[in-house]
């Protein structure tokens, strides 16, 4: 075992992972299919390829493979800004005074700013291979679509992005850099489509939702009449999970080489693709039997779909259009408080973690937002990273967790997902500074329950 630690534990190129981990292929009991509303029977490959990509839609059904290779030119697509590094947050950990090691994957190192880029290089690359002439999508605190936009250039692709009306007022650089990748953005609900008009005649006022977005950029692929379009997904979906698993490869080659294992892995859940994606290795063993580490999920109290939503089949956007899935859910109707983690408003989680969740495999836990950016802030002024606000509720489970070890004298090893940077949420950290944050939390009647 290494005992000097260095703060920045990187990969060479070539102990990148060349293949991606499917959490599915390790579970015993599989999470629920997606159900067809129209046939209320299992979504069959047919009916998805109507959406979605062929190869992706493989991947979606895929609940055997462990492993999936990554072709080589993605490989090639990582390698702009792969492999991240695990960090050692020397500072946090004596700020804290807390005996416990503290880690830290940042995937904010490009310039989409997060996570996404792992996915979105994925789904275009075989949207790509497909023929196809165009995907279109949603984003919502503007990172998917950002990232998005990015491999559609690298790739030669056009991208439609429906961002969420509150994001693309609060945010106007992000749309900005989409435009320079030369993606088209649309503020969603909009009246270019027939569920964003219904949205509006029901909801004049709405700032939009995930789910909103989701409905519009659907109906556009489904309803080209050339069918060479189609639907692209950032996160929720088994197959983003799947390719956001070179987060937790990486983490994990990091770790085995100073000689670490986790025992608490603590990340924000949106949809809950970069939670998936870096505890993959981790939950494999865990679910072998090999390894027990605590996985935390973290979520907004405005927004508590893991705390406080049930576990039903739910449609995955606001439209219902989209297939249903077996998920913790706060209702598709269900519109978030205009919080400032924008990538965390979204109404379910993913199947692959709601059922983890639910067979006690992971834990989860809420914060309110001015608690966010008090972690926020002080992980910028004492580690360096402005931190995004989703990634800021890691940030604050990490601390708490670090602090927990402190009071019971523990040395655990925490690791957690810095999923990307806060440049653009400059209006947000500015509330928050000045004392203008509000924090909402949603009575029982709001998400469903009576
Ligand atoms: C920086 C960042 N972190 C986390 C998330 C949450 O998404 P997910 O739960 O899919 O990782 C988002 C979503 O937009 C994001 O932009």
């Amino acid at each position: 075992m290494t005992n000097k630690v260095p703060y920045k534990i990187y990969l060479n190129e070539d102990e990148m992972p060349t293949r991606w981990l499917n959490i599915k292929g390790f579970m015993k009991e599989k999470p629920d299919p997606l159900i067809n509303p129209s046939t209320g029977k299992p979504c069959t490959a047919d009916e998805l390829k109507a959406v979605f990509c062929d190869e992706l839609v493989a991947q979606e059904l895929n609940a055997t493979d462990k492993y999936i290779d990554i072709p080589q030119p993605i490989l090639d697509f990582y390698k702009l800004y792969r492999p991240s590094p695990l960090v050692r947050a020397y500072g946090l950990e004596k700020a804290l005074d807390t005996p416990a090691e503290i880690y830290y994957k940042f995937e904010g190192n490009n310039t989409s700013g997060s996570h996404k880029l792992n996915s979105a290089a994925a789904q275009i690359y075989y949207a790509k291979a497909q023929g196809l002439k165009s995907v279109t999508t949603e984003t919502g605190a503007g990172q998917w679509g950002t990232a998005l936009s990015m491999a559609g250039a690298f790739f030669d692709m056009p991208v439609k992005v429906y961002m969420v009306k509150v994001s693309y007022e609060q945010k106007p650089f992000r749309r900005n850099v989409m435009n320079v990748y030369g993606a088209d953005v649309v503020a969603s609900p909009s009246t270019t489509t027939e569920a964003g008009r219904r949205i509006l005649a029901e909801h004049p006022d709405t700032v939009g939702s995930l789910g909103c977005a989701i409905s519009e950029a659907v109906e556009v692929a489904a309803s080209d009449p050339t069918h060479s379009t189609r639907y692209v997904l950032g996160s929720v979906l088994d197959q983003v999970l799947l390719h956001q698993s070179v987060i937790g490869l990486e983490t994990k080659a990091a770790l085995d080489k100073i000689g670490r294992k986790p025992d608490i892995i603590v990340g924000c859940a949106g949809g809950g693709s970069n939670l998936g994606g870096l505890i993959a290795p981790f939950m494999a063993e865990k679910l072998e039997g090999k390894a027990n580490p605590e996985i935390i999920a973290v979520e907004p109290a405005s927004c508590p779909s893991l705390t406080r939503g049930t576990y039903r089949y739910d449609f995955c956007d606001t439209g219902k259009i989209c297939p249903q899935a077996k998920m913790y859910t706060l209702g598709c109707d269900f519109i978030p408080s205009a919080n400032h983690a924008g990538g965390l408003r979204y109404h379910g989680m993913s199947p692959i973690l709601s059922k983890l969740y639910h067979d006690k495999m992971m834990t989860a836990k809420s914060y309110v937002q001015s608690d966010v950016f008090e972690a926020a802030v002080k992980f910028a002024r004492i580690e360096g990273t402005l931190p995004a606000p989703e990634s800021s509720h890691a940030i604050k489970g990490a601390i708490d967790a670090a602090l927990e070890c402190k009071k019971k004298g523990e040395k655990k090893v925490i690791v957690f997902g810095l999923t990307g940077t806060g440049y653009f949420d400059m209006k947000a950290y500015d509330e928050y500074l000045s004392g203008r944050m509000t924090d909402y939390i949603p009575n029982d009647k709001e998400i469903g329950v009576e």
